[in-house]
Parts: C-alpha cells; sequence; structure tokens
C-alpha cells in the first residue's frame, strides 16, 4: 500500500483524501495490481485524474454513490417490488387528441406564454440501436431540404421569439455527454448556432460513472490503473440544471416552465404550444406528454399510484403495468375503456416542468432522482452478475420526489401529431413493422413529418389527396404530398388556419417566412412550389401551379445502397427534386402572387 500511498500523495490532497475514502469503503481491490514505487508513474497519476473527475461530478462524491449503490443492491437482490401496496388510478388528464374546442384555447394560451418558455434537450444518448456514425441531432429529419434535427428544433425557437409581444430569447439547455460533446459543439459551430444568440444555448455534458461488479458496489476495474464507467441515464439532466445552478437561473428570469424534449423527435413542436397551455392553465408542477395507449403496447403507461394518503403520477413499464393491475383493481390486467384505448396513456418521455417546484426539488434532492439499479444476476442466489452493473436514472421519475402539493398531470395528444422518433436501424424497423410495433425509424419519422404538416394544410381547409403507403427495406412509408411548412410561417394549427383558405395540394410544397397567405392555391401532382420572405414581407398567394419539376421518392436498388450516404441507408428510398417554381421575397412590402 505504500506505493499507493506516495502516488496519492504525489498528486494531489484531494488524492489523499480520496485513497482514504476508498480504502473505508472497502475498494482496495482497485490497487491490487499496482507496480512498486517510482514505477508506472503517469498512469498512476491518470488514475487519480479519473477517480477525481468521478468524485467531483456525482453529488457526495464516490462515497455517496458506493453507498447508494449498496442500498439499491440489496433491494434488487430481496426482489422488493417497487409498487408494493399502490394501487393503480387513471391520471389527471388533458385529451387533445381530438384537436377540439379545448385545444384550441389551450394551443392559444400556449402561443401567448412563448416568454415563459425554456427547452431542454437530452442528447447524450449513444444511439446504439440505431447505429448511426454522428450524432442524432445532425441527421436530416427530411430529404426535401435536410433539415438537421437540431436546426429543426432552433428554427422554432427563433419562431416562438418572433411571435412574443417582447421578443427575448428562448433558453435552450442541450445536455450532451462524452459521446455526444464535441460532435455537437462542432455541430453548433459549423452552423453558427442555427441563427440563435450563443448566450441562449447552454451547454450541459452529463458525465460517466462507476461500473460495479457486485453486491458490495465493488468499483470495477480496467486493467490496473482504470476503472470502467457507464452511462448514468438521462435522468443527470436534473443533477447537471442543479449544479450549475441553470434552473434557478431560468426561474429567476421568468422562465415558467421547462419543456424536456428528446433528440430525434422531430414532432414534439407540434404539441408543445397547447401543453404549455395545459401547464400553466392546470397548475401543474409536471405534465407528461402523452399519447392514447392499446392495452397490452410496449410502451409505458402513466398511471397515478394510490398508498394510503400517499399518490403518485409516475410512468409505469408495460410489463410492470399488466400484473400491478392484475394484482390490485383488475383481475384482466390492462383492458380498453370504452375508447379503445388503455386508461393508461402511453409516456413519450416528454415533460413540461414548472420551475417554482422544479428548483424546490432540485434543491432538497440535489438532483439525484430516484436511482434505480438492474444486474443482470448470474446465479439463482443473485450473489454475482453476469457484467458490471451501475447506477441508472431516467428523467421521468422526478415526480417520485413531488410532494402532495404539487400537481402531477398528462396531456394526451394525436401519437404522430406529437412522436415520432428515428431511434431504429432498418433491419430492426423492419422487424418492429412486422410485429405491428411503431417502426421509430428514419423512414416513419419523415413520412409522419410530411404526414403532420399535410394535417396543418387540411385543418386550415385545403383538400390534400393523400398518395398510398409504400414499404422500403421492409418499412411503411406515405409518399405524398410532400409539405414542409418553417415553424416562420406557422407554429400552431390556429396560425395555420389564419394564412391559408381553400386550395388543393397535390405535389410539394416549402413554405418559409411569417406574412404569407394563401388563397385558393392549387399544386398539381408533380409540381412543387417554394416560397421564402423574410418578415415584413407580406405575400398573397393565388392561382394554379401546374408547370416545372416536383420530387419524386425512388426506392434505392440493392447494389447502390452500400454506396449511400449513412442518411439515405436507413431510409431505404431517396428524394429526386425536379425543377421546383421558387420564389422568394427578400425585401419587406406588399406581394401578390399569382400563380399560373
Ligand atoms: P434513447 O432511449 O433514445 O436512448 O434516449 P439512446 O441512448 O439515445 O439510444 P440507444 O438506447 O443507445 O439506442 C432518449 C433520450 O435520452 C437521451 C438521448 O440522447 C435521447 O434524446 N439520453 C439517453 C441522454 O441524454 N443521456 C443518456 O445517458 C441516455
Amino acid at each position: 500500500m505504500d506505493a499507493v500511498r506516495n502516488s496519492a500523495s504525489a498528486h494531489s490532497p484531494a488524492a489523499r483524501t480520496l485513497l482514504d475514502s476508498l480504502l473505508t469503503l472497502g475498494q482496495e481491490h482497485l490497487f491490487a495490481a499496482w507496480s512498486p514505487d517510482g514505477e508506472d508513474s503517469a498512469e498512476k497519476a491518470a488514475f487519480w485524474d479519473q477517480l477525481l473527475r468521478v468524485e467531483e461530478n456525482y453529488p457526495g462524491g464516490i462515497a455517496a454513490y458506493v453507498n447508494n449503490a449498496r442500498s439499491l443492491l440489496a433491494s434488487a437482490r430481496e426482489g422488493a417490488n417497487p409498487f408494493e401496496g399502490f394501487r393503480p388510478e387513471q391520471p389527471d388528464c388533458v385529451d387533445l387528441a381530438d384537436f377540439d374546442a379545448e385545444y384550441e384555447r389551450l394551443e392559444a394560451l400556449g402561443c401567448d406564454s412563448f416568454d415563459k418558455l425554456g427547452v431542454v434537450l437530452v442528447a447524450g444518448g449513444l444511439g446504439e440501436r440505431l447505429g448511426y456514425s454522428g450524432i442524432k441531432l445532425e441527421l436530416p429529419i427530411e430529404l426535401l431540404e435536410e433539415t438537421m434535427y437540431l436546426s429543426w428544433y432552433a428554427k422554432h425557437l427563433l419562431a416562438y421569439e418572433q411571435r412574443m409581444s417582447e421578443p427575448k430569447a428562448v433558453p435552450f439547455v442541450i445536455m450532451t455527454s462524452g459521446d455526444t460533446h464535441e460532435k455537437t459543439v462542432a455541430c453548433l459551430e459549423a452552423n453558427h448556432y442555427f441563427g440563435l444568440r450563443h448566450d441562449q444555448v447552454i451547454l450541459l455534458k452529463q458525465e460517466l460513472v462507476p461500473a460495479l461488479m457486485d453486491n458490495e458496489a465493488r468499483i470495477a476495474a480496467k486493467g490496473p490503473y482504470a476503472i470502467q464507467l457507464k452511462p448514468h441515464g438521462h435522468g443527470d439532466v436534473h443533477m447537471l440544471l442543479h449544479r450549475s445552478g441553470v434552473a434557478q437561473k431560468l426561474k429567476d428570469q421568468g422562465i415558467e416552465v421547462l419543456a424536456f424534449i428528446q433528440d430525434t423527435n422531430g414532432q414534439v413542436f407540434h404539441a408543445i404550444p397547447a401543453a404549455l397551455g395545459a401547464t400553466l392553465d392546470r397548475g401543474f408542477s409536471f405534465n407528461s406528454l402523452a399519447v392514447n395507449r392499446v392495452p397490452g403496447e410496449a410502451v409505458g403507461g402513466l398511471a397515478r399510484l394510490v398508498k394510503g394518503e400517499e399518490s403518485m403520477t409516475l410512468n409505469v413499464e408495460y410489463n410492470q403495468l399488466d400484473p400491478l393491475l392484475r394484482d390490485t383493481v383488475s383481475p384482466e390486467g390492462d383492458v380498453a375503456g370504452p375508447n379503445g384505448f388503455s386508461m393508461f396513456p402511453g409516456n413519450i418521455n416528454v415533460l413540461m416542468v414548472h420551475s417554482e417546484a422544479y428548483v424546490e426539488v432540485l434543491e432538497r434532492s440535489q438532483g439525484l432522482i430516484a436511482e434505480f439499479v438492474n444486474p443482470k444476476y448470474a446465479d439463482e442466489a443473485r450473489t454475482s452478475f453476469k457484467k458490471p452493473t451501475r447506477l441508472e436514472t431516467m428523467m421521468q421519475d422526478l415526480p417520485k420526489l413531488f410532494s402532495s402539493a404539487q400537481k402531477v398531470g398528462v396531456t394526451i395528444f394525436e401519437r404522430s401529431w406529437c412522436f415520432s422518433p428515428n431511434k431504429n436501424n432498418v433491419i430492426d424497423a423492419a422487424a418492429k413493422h412486422a410485429k405491428h410495433s411503431p417502426p421509430e425509424s428514419a423512414a416513419t419519422a419523415e413520412s409522419d413529418f410530411y404526414k403532420e404538416a399535410r394535417r396543418m394544410l387540411t385543418h386550415a381547409g385545403m383538400e390534400v389527396p393523400v398518395e398510398a403507403e409504400q414499404e422500403w427495406l421492409g418499412i411503411p412509408f406515405t409518399p405524398g404530398p410532400r409539405v414542409l411548412l418553417h415553424p416562420s410561417f406557422a407554429v400552431s394549427l390556429a396560425e395555420a388556419d389564419s394564412k391559408i383558405s381553400g386550395g388543393r395540394l397535390e405535389g410539394t410544397l416549402i413554405l418559409e417566412g411569417p406574412d404569407l397567405r394563401l388563397k385558393d392555391v392549387q399544386i398539381d401532382a408533380g409540381c412543387a412550389l417554394v416560397v421564402r420572405a423574410v418578415p415584413g414581407a407580406n405575400v398573397k398567394i393565388s392561382g394554379q401551379l401546374s408547370e416545372g419539376g416536383g420530387t419524386e421518392v425512388q426506392g434505392i436498388p440493392e447494389e447502390e445502397l452500400a454506396e449511400s450516404s449513412e442518411a439515405l441507408r436507413m431510409r431505404g428510398y431517396r428524394i429526386l427534386k425536379g425543377a421546383y417554381i421558387e420564389h422568394r421575397f427578400d425585401e419587406p412590402g406588399v406581394y401578390d402572387l399569382v400563380l399560373n
């Protein structure tokens, strides 16, 4: 041990203290293969650097991590049921799936409250299921203009700002990780922050936590002078927002609601205005956006769990929900209600949190949210693991720390309006489709992107005949008409309604700019209209477009797939672009654009 002590002393006082702590915690095995004093000095210094970083990044340091792990591992070993004694009830729901008058009212309220909103994007995930070589945020959500996810999100924040009576930047927090940080920064810089202000974007990087090899929470070594580290989960976002002081700062700046979104769900901003309205209107401290869920569907169900005076609204994994229902209130398990859906709406992990409650809970918990551990045991007695495990935390578990004074609700939206992520590679996506599960792939995300833009047109009264569904690589895709409505044109259904009347779309339509109006516009099949206008360029568009070239979806032959870009390989098709008819209005003014 002298060699170890000497190396710690030579490194820093903090390393000395840490060594004492590690020995008290029963972690002496980490030094079993250390060479004698004076040898491998650089490697030994790197060891202290690595562990001090872990020590610094976890509230309470490695001692707190190991102690938390020991108690969670003990419960896991006993097979403790976290829902013991709880009775599931339907949560407090606002049902906006039908786009009814209540939808309109709450959407309008949300649009009037953009100055109270901050957006938090969790983007530290590895994306193993998708298998893309870069960061998911740089993937194109659609192929008409190849808009990156990050760009699409930024465009919404800019559009929200434009619609405020006193414009101010919408705070945009992005959580990265060691796997995504450098590339996210590079992407922002290469694209001039997509027009956002640099100080509007707050990057918080999550760190890894030690891997644990047994029930005593002994840290797994990686060679003689390093430890194994693993991701701690997206619940880290709460810890980082607390420790950085950002949550408090945003609250002090008058940000009332933080919307937590994921890296590849391009649909989410459709639902943000009405969800923001619902959060404020109903006084929710926490509002989970959700979709109607067929009983048994492999998506977590949101339920209010009640035990005596205690109650909490939480996401319950679908494989835990059914047995819990059978053991308590419903011998048939999870069954459909009169509308054909489960009483427990499907969680899409888009969360709205009121900053008042948030800061209070963060203060109390130091941002450590309901950690759990999920070891894969190698033996029946649960004494050893197949591979090292670690503590994890999920952002949606925040309400576990809420008091009964804090109101937790659920707002239900039509599914593809609010949720269509790109999570799976083509093989897995096709297999999911074959099993009637949502493929959640690049193709379905793009198909839904056009579908919901078409909804904005048809809601406003335009006729849009839809082409028949096709399959590429075994994944369904509805090719057209293809529509790209930039957020600068409309951020809500009501805004699209106010700008479009009548007309018919069979071809392709791209609109960018806040002051465009469409009156009885007709675009024939095989044609594409693009109109871009700066703010203040009031363009009234009418007439029929029957000339120029449109866009066409074409499957990529198998022999060409290997040479195609990753964005195309994960789709199996490309979009051929003809000679668009494009009109640009770069100066403010009043214009009459008559198509012929
Ligand atoms: P996903 O479920 O998509 O997980 O995460 P993932 O890690 O990105 O992908 P797989 O499971 O390896 O295929 C949901 C959201 O949470 C973020 C992701 O970036 C995504 O936006 N996330 C996940 C984090 O920010 N940190 C994490 O540790 C895990």
